[in-house]
């Protein structure tokens, strides 16, 4: 094939992936390439614009690491995370909805007993967490497996302290035989992403502001189940309506309660201000 040209060059792309043996790839790779043009061809795109293009990419290649997933951001804050969510996660209403996973959750984060603290040090008021875990028709859900992680007052996760492998803010725990879960962390309180890096310069250049609403990721398995992957936010946050990264839904909005000084739920009892915050999570059966 010879003298493409601005008419010809995608027929002659996809001609190309006529050998290709694996359908699913064949298809996402004709879609990618016919989008791909066609979004050149409308914005008319520029030999400066696509240098511009490449060069962004490139910066968040060269920014993203083990502890850093500027890649993920990048899906997030364009809508991408959450459309994904969505088409792949269409369940009854009375189901928990999913919401984007974020880049922060770390595999292998320790076990805790129902009860125990899982801020392990991570500074913030005190806060304890407790609800259900259910199926559609109400079925208790005992030995869920739930992992937790938030970020702390200063708005960071543990990971995006350097040089710190310690787990704070984040641990596993598994619900009772009747479903219920309770544990002590600290309070959410709205974060920025990160946004030193590519994606933080694309933003402000769009006039976009980095910030989530308070929340609290949980990601539950349970045998016969389908995975959770969700937040819960944190009501009467300011950004509840301008998440950064899209992934508010009503259903999730819950109370964080303040309370003053004195007994705690756990039968302790508390020098400072704490919180208290109940959500009950219903899963979806298995496919
Ligand atoms: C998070 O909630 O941890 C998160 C989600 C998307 C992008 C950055 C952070
Ligand atoms: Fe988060």
């Amino acid at each position: 094939m010879r003298n493409l040209n601005e008419d010809t060059i995608t027929q002659a792309v996809l001609a190309r992936h006529a050998n290709a043996t694996d359908a699913r790839l064949k298809t996402v790779m004709t879609s990618l390439v016919q989008h791909l043009h066609e979004f050149a061809r409308e914005v008319k795109l520029t030999e400066e614009e696509w240098v511009a293009g490449i060069e962004f990419l490139t910066a968040v290649g060269h920014i993203t690491d083990d502890k850093r997933q500027e890649f993920i951001l990048l899906s997030d804050t364009l809508g991408l995370s959450t459309l994904v969510t969505a088409m792949n996660h269409r369940k009854p209403d009375a189901c928990t909805e999913a919401t984007v996973f974020g880049p922060f959750f770390v595999e292998g984060a320790p076990g805790y007993e129902l009860g125990d603290d899982i801020a392990n040090g991570a500074k913030g008021d005190p806060c304890f967490v407790r609800g259900t875990v259910r199926g559609v028709d109400g079925t208790p859900i005992g030995g869920a497996v739930m992992e937790v992680w938030q970020a702390d007052a200063e708005g960071f996760y543990d990971v995006q302290y350097a040089g710190d492998e310690a787990h704070r803010g984040r641990g596993r725990i598994i619900s009772a035989p009747d479903g219920s879960f309770h544990f002590r962390s600290i309070l959410a309180e709205a974060y920025p992403i990160p946004h030193d890096g590519p994606v933080g310069r694309m933003l402000s250049a769009l006039g976009r502001h980095p910030w989530r609403p308070a929340h609290l990721h949980f990601m539950i398995k349970a045998e016969g189940y389908e995975t959770l992957v969700t937040h819960v936010f944190r009501d009467g946050d300011q950004y509840l309506d301008s998440d950064a990264v899209f992934g508010v839904r009503s259903s999730l909005i819950a109370q964080w309660v303040r309370h003053e000084p004195g007994p705690t739920p756990d039968g302790g009892a508390s020098s400072q201000p704490f919180y208290t915050l109940d959500f009950d999570f219903v899963l979806n059966p298995a496919a």
